[in-house]
Formats: structure tokens, C-alpha cells, sequence
């Protein structure tokens, strides 16, 4: 007989043999889905630039959260944009604000049916735009930024948040928060850090959607290089010791190869974020019939898991959990 004795193709002929073979799965419990949050009541307003996301008052939550819910969906991830913004960002820790208003509503009617993470970060709530204080020089204040997401993270906490997620890539950001976390009362509140976090074009659509993008320079000193990987690994790990309990890659598809390496560096739980600019690229090419929707959301998102991901936090999160289960 001719050809080869091992045949690969022996493992994917029937479809169930190639189902119990299959390496890696996605369910619902691994996906969080991004909110964002606006003052007032009875708002819910399509984000042009982010397809099929919304900005919602606090009031209107449910209307996303009970579908999602429905869908198998439990972890969210809060976005706020405040009443104002100012040099100092003082809405960002402000009890009144979205974020706050939204982490006690929420908490109040589904209690621990729902986990709620919030991002922990200035660049929403400051006027130029920037993640932290801006100095005379123009620069962005390294230590007096970090002291201040650990009073941020203090209010999310005090709010009802479940875990704080800061992102705003300020060095010793996850030690500080986790000192004030800890001396404020809540020693058993995790920390997933937004840890490897490069600067990238691929956040565009968010900026639009958070109102977010710097009036003047970018992120480069304080957001990755997206030609370093090592450098990743080492924010990542220094993340680690500070105490973080999740670590993150950020944007997720285009830093896969991060992603698997951390896999391999650490043993804590891997959080990556398919980022707005990463789901928009999909989400043109299928509006564009270059991709099918289904096939290639799949793909994508299998791809994350197959990398090391633990937590995959998606903007297609319930569609995804629709397209698992079948709901
Ligand atoms: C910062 C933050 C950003 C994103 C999440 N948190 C924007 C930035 O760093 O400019 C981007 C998310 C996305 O693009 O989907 N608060």
C-alpha cells in the first residue's frame, strides 16, 4: 500500500471523534462584556463608531444586562463618561458619577447574580484627555496619578464594584491601588490589571465612544511600545509581585504572540482585550462580505483561547454566548 502511515486525517473524519479532540473550548463564564455608562435618565444611544454598542443611563442597564444575562453572560466590565471633566479628572472618583450611580443600581437588583469590574483609569474624566495629572512641563505625573487611581478605585470599591481593573499603565499603579484597597477595608477585592498595555491605533473607536483621545501628545510615555515584547512580560510580572490577581494583554489579536508567552511566564489567570479597532476590523470585513460573520467571530475569539486566554473580554460577548450555546 501506498502513502502515509500516519494520517492526520484520521482524527477529523467523523465529527464527533474531531469534537473530542478538540483543544480548546469557549464558553459564556469566559467572556466579560464592556458597558458605558452616561449621566441622566432614560438614555440609551447607539455608539456610531462601536457597532451594536450603546451608551446607556444607569436606569436603562437591564436592557442590556438581561439579554446578556440571558445569554449566559455574568461578567461586566464599566466605562464611565462624566456629567464634566476638568484638569484633575475629579469626576472620575465622584460618588455621583455614572460608574458609582451604576455599580449601586446594578448591585441592588441582581446582587452576586452579576460580576461587575470596573475600569480605573483618568482619561475619561480629565479635559486634555491624558490618564493621569498633567505637569507644568506637559508631562503626565507618574506618582501623584497612581496615588490617585487608588482613590478611584477606592469609590468603585465602595460602590459595589466586584473587582477594579486599572488601566492607566502608570508604574507601581497596581501596588498603590492594592495598599488603598486593603487599608480602606477591602482586602479581598481583586485587582485584574490592564498590565500589558500597548499603545495603539487599534483603540480608536473606543476613544470616540469615551471621549477619551488626548487634546494634546499621545500615550507613548506612559502606554507600550507595540514593538516590545519582553518589555511586555516584564510590565506584566512586575504586575504580578505588585499583586495583581489577573493580568492583561491589550489589544488582543495583534499581541497574540504576547499573550502565549505570558501564558508560559506566569500562573495566574490571562484576561486579553479584543479591542474596539480589533472588532471593528471584523466587524467592517463582514459588513463588507470579505468575512462571514460567524465563522470568523469564531475563529477569532477561538484564537484568543487557544493563545492562553482565560477571560476573553469581547464587545461581541453575547453574541458569542448565542453562537455557543445556541440560546
Ligand atoms: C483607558 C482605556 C482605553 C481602552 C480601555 N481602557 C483607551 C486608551 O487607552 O486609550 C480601549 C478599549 C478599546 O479600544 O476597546 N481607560
Amino acid at each position: 500500500m501506498n502513502g502515509p502511515s500516519i494520517r492526520m486525517r484520521r482524527l477529523r473524519e467523523h465529527p464527533v471523534l474531531a469534537e473530542t479532540v478538540r483543544e480548546v473550548s469557549l464558553e459564556p463564564r469566559q467572556m466579560m462584556l464592556p458597558l458605558f455608562v452616561i449621566p441622566g435618565t432614560g438614555e440609551r444611544r447607539p455608539i456610531h463608531s462601536l457597532y451594536g454598542v450603546d451608551h446607556w443611563s444607569a436606569d436603562r442597564l437591564p436592557e442590556i444586562v438581561e439579554p446578556a444575562l440571558e445569554s449566559g453572560i455574568r461578567s461586566f466590565l464599566l466605562f464611565g463618561l462624566p456629567s464634566r471633566k476638568d484638569p484633575l479628572g475629579t469626576t472620575a472618583s465622584d460618588d455621583s458619577e455614572p460608574v458609582q450611580q451604576s455599580l449601586r443600581f446594578l448591585k441592588e437588583k441582581y446582587g452576586r447574580d452579576i460580576h461587575l469590574t470596573t475600569d480605573v483609569c483618568m482619561c475619561e474624566y480629565t479635559d486634555h484627555g491624558h490618564c493621569g495629572f498633567v505637569t507644568k512641563d506637559g508631562t503626565v505625573d507618574n506618582d501623584s496619578s497612581a496615588g490617585e487611581l487608588g482613590r478611584i478605585a477606592l469609590s468603585h470599591a465602595r460602590a459595589g464594584a466586584d473587582m477594579v481593573a486599572p488601566s492607566a499603565m502608570m508604574d507601581g499603579q497596581v501596588a498603590a491601588i492594592r495598599r488603598v484597597l486593603d487599608n480602606g477595608g477591602f482586602p479581598t477585592l481583586p485587582v485584574m490589571s490592564y498590565s500589558s498595555k500597548f499603545s495603539s491605533a487599534f483603540y480608536g473607536p473606543f476613544r470616540d465612544a469615551a471621549g477619551s483621545t488626548p487634546s494634546f501628545g499621545d500615550r507613548r510615555t506612559y502606554q507600550m511600545a507595540s514593538t516590545n515584547w519582553k518589555e511586555a512580560l516584564r510590565e506584566s510580572l512586575l504586575d504580578e509581585e505588585e499583586g495583581a490577581d489577573i493580568l492583561m494583554v491589550k489589544p488582543a489579536l495583534l499581541y497574540m504572540d504576547v499573550l502565549a508567552r505570558l501564558r508560559d511566564a506566569t500562573l495566574l489567570p490571562l484576561a486579553c482585550y479584543l479591542v474596539s479597532g480589533e472588532y471593528m476590523m471584523l466587524r467592517h470585513a463582514i459588513a463588507a462580505g470579505a468575512l462571514d460573520e460567524r465563522r470568523g467571530l469564531m475563529e477569532a475569539h477561538f484564537a484568543l483561547r487557544r493563545a492562553g486566554a482565560d477571560l476573553i473580554i469581547t464587545y461581541a460577548a453575547v453574541e458569542m454566548a448565542r453562537l455557543i450555546t445556541g440560546r
